[in-house]
C-alpha cells in the first residue's frame, strides 16, 4: 500500500449525454466508465479511493457498490476545487493525493505512474496533452523558461491564450496538506462563477514552488466523455487497440473496425479466425485453431480447439468442446455442453442440454433439458417436449440412438442405447434398446377417391 489517496471527481451532470442514466454509468466496452477509472486507481494500491458523486449519486453507488471505495457527496456542483474539498478532509495529511476524473475512462496506469514518479514527492504535478483541437479545455501557460505558471480556462482565455495547444487534462497530484492549505484560498472570480481547481497552479507558483507537467502517452487516454458521440468514438479506439493486440498475438481478425469485446475476461488462442461483426461479452475462452463466423454473438462461452462456429450463431453460457461444428443460425442457450466432435446445424436451439461426443442435430430441432449420449443422430424437426405447462422434465437419449425426423419426445422419457425412432413419432414412453419404436398411424390409400371439382354456377 502506498501513501496515496485517490480522489475521483464524478459529480457533474453530464447533461450532454441526454440520458436518464448518470454519465459515469454508461459503459465503455461493457464496463461503466467510472468503474474503469476505479479499477485503474486500485492498481496503484492507494490507501484510500474517494469518489465524489452528486447528480444521480444513489444510482451510481448502487451500481458500483462492489467496489471498496469511499463515497463522498457533493450536494451542489460549485466547481472542481469545491469537489476535491468534499473528500480532502478524510485524506491522511501526509498522503499524496491523485485527482482523477470519473469521465476520463482510459487513463493508463503507466501514465499515472509517470506522473507520480516525475513529480517531486508532495509537489504539484499535472498531466498535460496536446490535442489537435483544444477547444473548451484549460490552457497551460508557461513563462519564457518554459515553466508552468498558470492554467486559464477556455472561457476565460484571451485571444493569445486561445492559440495555445497545450492543455490541462485535469488529472493532477499534490500533497494532501498542501491542497488543504490552497483550496480554501480559491475564489470564483471567473466567467463560470465556479471554484476552479486549476487555480492551485498559480498559488503554487506564487509560493515559489515548481509545477511538473507530464505528457500523456496517447491523446485518447486523457479524453473525457461529454456526449454519446465521444463515447462511441472512444469505444472504437478501445476496440481497435484490443484488436491490434490480439492480431499481434496470433489471431486473424477480418476487420479490426468490426471487433467487439465487452468486458475484460477474454482469452483467445493462436491461429484463431474471427470474421466480421462478432460480439463477445463476459468470460470468453477460445482455444487454438478455432474459426468464428460473421455475426456471431458469444456470451460467457468456452470454445475448444478446432471448433468451427458458422455465421449468425448465438451462444450463451455454454461449453463447446474441441472439433465441434455449430451453425449457421444456431442458438445455444445457457447450460449447454457440446462434447467433442458434436455437430449442431441450422435453426437448431439447445437449452440445458449435453450433446455427446460425435452426436449430431443437423437441422430444425429443439433440444431442452436433454442428456444425449455419444454418436446419436437427431433428425430434422425433432422436439423435446420438456415443459408440461408447470414443470420442466428431462429427456435422455443413450449412445448410438437414431431419432427419425419430426419426432416429439414427451419428457420425462428415455431412448435407450441403439434405439431407432421412426420418423413422425410422438414418444411418450421409454423406447427399448436396439429396437425400432414408432407411433405412426399405418399408411392407407383410398381407391376411386376423386378430388373435388369447382361447382359450375348457373346463370339464368
Ligand atoms: C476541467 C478543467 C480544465 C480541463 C478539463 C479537462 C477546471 C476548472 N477545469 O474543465 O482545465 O482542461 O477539465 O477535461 O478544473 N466535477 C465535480 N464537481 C463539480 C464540477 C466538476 O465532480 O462541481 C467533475 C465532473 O463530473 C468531471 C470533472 O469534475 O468529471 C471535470 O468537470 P468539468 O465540468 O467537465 O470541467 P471542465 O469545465 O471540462
Ligand atoms: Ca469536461
Amino acid at each position: 500500500m502506498n501513501k496515496l489517496s485517490v480522489i475521483i471527481l464524478a459529480a457533474g451532470k453530464g447533461k450532454r449525454m441526454a440520458s436518464e442514466t448518470p454519465k459515469v454509468l454508461h459503459p465503455l466496452a461493457g464496463i461503466p466508465i467510472l468503474a474503469r477509472v476505479i479499477r485503474t486507481a486500485e492498481a496503484l494500491e492507494p490507501r484510500k479511493i474517494f469518489v465524489v458523486s452528486g447528480n444521480g449519486g444513489d444510482q451510481v453507488r448502487e451500481q458500483l457498490k462492489s467496489f471498496a471505495v469511499n463515497w463522498v457527496t457533493q450536494e451542489e456542483q460549485l466547481g472542481t476545487a469545491h469537489a476535491v474539498l468534499q473528500a480532502l478532509p478524510y485524506c491522511d495529511p501526509d498522503d499524496r493525493v491523485l485527482i482523477l476524473y470519473g469521465d476520463v475512462p482510459l487513463i493508463s496506469l503507466a501514465t499515472l505512474q509517470n506522473l507520480l514518479e516525475q513529480t517531486p514527492e508532495l509537489g504539484l504535478g499535472l498531466i498535460v496533452a496536446e490535442p489537435k483541437d483544444p477547444t473548451g479545455l484549460g490552457r497551460i501557460i508557461r513563462d519564457h523558461q518554459g515553466n508552468i505558471i498558470k492554467i486559464v480556462e477556455h472561457k476565460d482565455a484571451n485571444n493569445d491564450e486561445l492559440l495555445i495547444r497545450e492543455i490541462n487534462t485535469g488529472i493532477m497530484t499534490a500533497g494532501a496538506a498542501q491542497l488543504m492549505a490552497w483550496l480554501p484560498k480559491i475564489k470564483k472570480a471567473n466567467r463560470q462563477q465556479e471554484f476552479y481547481l486549476t487555480d492551485v497552479v498559480a498559488l503554487s507558483v506564487a509560493e515559489g514552488k515548481n509545477v511538473t507537467g507530464v505528457l500523456a502517452k496517447e491523446p485518447e487516454e486523457v479524453q473525457g466523455i461529454n456526449d454519446r458521440f465521444e463515447l462511441a468514438t472512444l469505444e472504437r479506439y478501445f476496440q481497435r487497440t484490443a484488436a491490434k493486440r490480439w492480431c499481434l498475438a496470433g489471431v486473424t481478425i477480418a476487420d479490426p473496425n468490426r471487433f467487439d469485446v465487452r468486458g475484460d475476461d477474454i482469452m483467445i488462442g493462436k491461429d484463431v479466425y474471427i470474421d466480421v461483426n462478432v460480439v463477445m461479452t463476459g468470460k470468453i475462452r477460445i482455444a487454438n485453431k478455432t474459426s468464428i463466423g460473421a455475426n456471431v454473438v458469444l456470451k460467457n462461452v468456452e470454445i475448444g480447439e478446432g471448433v468451427v462456429i458458422h455465421p449468425n450463431t448465438i451462444i450463451e453460457d455454454a461449453i463447446i468442446e474441441q472439433d465441434c461444428q455449430v451453425g449457421p443460425f444456431a442458438r445455444i442457450r445457457p447450460g449447454t455442453v457440446l462434447k467433442s466432435g458434436a455437430k449442431v446445424g441450422n435453426f437448431v436451439e439447445l437449452k440445458k442440454t449435453v450433446l455427446g461426443k460425435n452426436s449430431k442435430a443437423p437441422h430444425l430441432t429443439y433440444l431442452g433439458d436433454a442428456l444425449i449420449g455419444e454418436s446419436v443422430n437427431v433428425g430434422a424437426g425433432t422436439i423435446t417436449c420438456n415443459y408440461d405447462g408447470a414443470n420442466k422434465w428431462q429427456t435422455t437419449i443413450e449412445d448410438g440412438a437414431f431419432i427419425g425426423s419430426n419426432t416429439s419426445l414427451v419428457a420425462p422419457v428415455t431412448i435407450q442405447k441403439g434405439a431407432t425412432i421412426g420418423a413422425g413419432s410422438t414418444i411418450t414412453a421409454d423406447a427399448p434398446a436396439d429396437q425400432l419404436t414408432l407411433t405412426r398411424a399405418p399408411q392407407k390409400s383410398i381407391e376411386g377417391w376423386r378430388r373435388p371439382t369447382k361447382k359450375k354456377i348457373q346463370h339464368d
